[in-house]
């Protein structure tokens, strides 16, 4: 796992959002797999303004992590909503290619066997973009989660419907279950991008990065990935024990090459 801690919050902003254009620069047609919530806005500002700036997104094909069951694409709070008011609306990303499991689909759990099927029929996704949720989760795959899951049907923790409330009018709005690709379907991604910002996401952050493999913090199952890379800001990487030799390995939050360090 690669953590790299960027002197503050717009930096690390800035970091993903680089990776994700030098994917997308270097292999145009890349499989993304997307993600929402407040911490990657931002970042999708960034993307918007890369494709001002010349960048063009009508090759990528797109699989988010996840959506609520029971919202139809246009419901203000679904995350086909959210990606196309943050993300895809004046782009030249084809609709064809961008996909998000139905909320509103008959039969949900079929819906989650089709999705699966999609992202294996395309060849896997080549950059996950995770987020991570104050008790550890990943896409919607909350404590406990089998770490061999696939997309399927979630029940909701209550701390995630409430974390998630903002989005709402009010309490009784907020679904109850998600569709969400599993964790196993998060780690066939070729690598796993995850940004935190902020000291509410410290201790899932640390759980993450130093706690044991566990289905308690979805997120630890990024220990077993071959390229997972963890962007963090300073709050989000306060709890962690190792913080310095992190520090030491990515002055910043840059890359340095063993090579680089044993010249000569
Ligand atoms: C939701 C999403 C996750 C996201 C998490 C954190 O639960 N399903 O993919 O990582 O929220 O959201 P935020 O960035 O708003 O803290």
């Amino acid at each position: 796992m690669k953590v790299l801690i960027l002197p503050d919050r717009a930096a690390a902003i800035a970091r993903v959002a680089e990776i994700i254009v030098a994917q997308v620069s270097c292999a145009p047609a890349s499989v993304l797999g997307l993600a929402t919530g407040g911490t990657m806005l931002p970042v999708y500002a960034h993307l918007r303004e890369a494709h001002r700036g010349g960048l063009s997104l009508a090759r990528i094909t797109s699989f988010n992590l996840d959506e609520y069951v029971g919202l139809p694409p246009d419901h203000p709070a679904s995350y086909h909503c959210y990606m196309r008011e943050n993300l895809f609306d004046g782009t030249d990303a084809d609709a064809a290619r961008i996909h998000l499991p139905r909320g509103d689909a008959p039969d949900p759990q079929q819906e989650a066997d089709r999705y699966e099927a999609k992202i294996e029929a395309v060849g896997g996704i080549d950059l996950q973009l995770l987020g991570i949720g104050r008790n550890g989760h990943i896409g919607f795959n909350e404590p406990t989660s089998s770490l061999g899951s696939r997309t399927r049907v979630k029940t909701l923790t209550e701390d995630t419907r409430m974390a998630n409330l903002r989005f709402f009018d009010d309490e009784a709005q907020v679904p109850q279950f998600a569709i969400t690709m599993g964790i196993q379907t998060i780690l066939s991604a070729r690598h796993c991008l995850l940004l935190a910002t902020g000291r509410k996401k410290a201790a899932a952050v640390r759980g993450m990065v130093e706690g044991p493999v566990s289905a308690f913090c979805p997120a630890s199952a990024l220990q077993m990935h071959p390229r997972a890379t963890v962007v963090l800001d300073p709050d989000a990487a306060e709890a962690l024990t190792l913080r310095n030799y992190y520090d030491h390995i990515h002055p910043g939050g840059r890359s340095r090459l063993y090579s680089e360090l044993h010249r000569g």
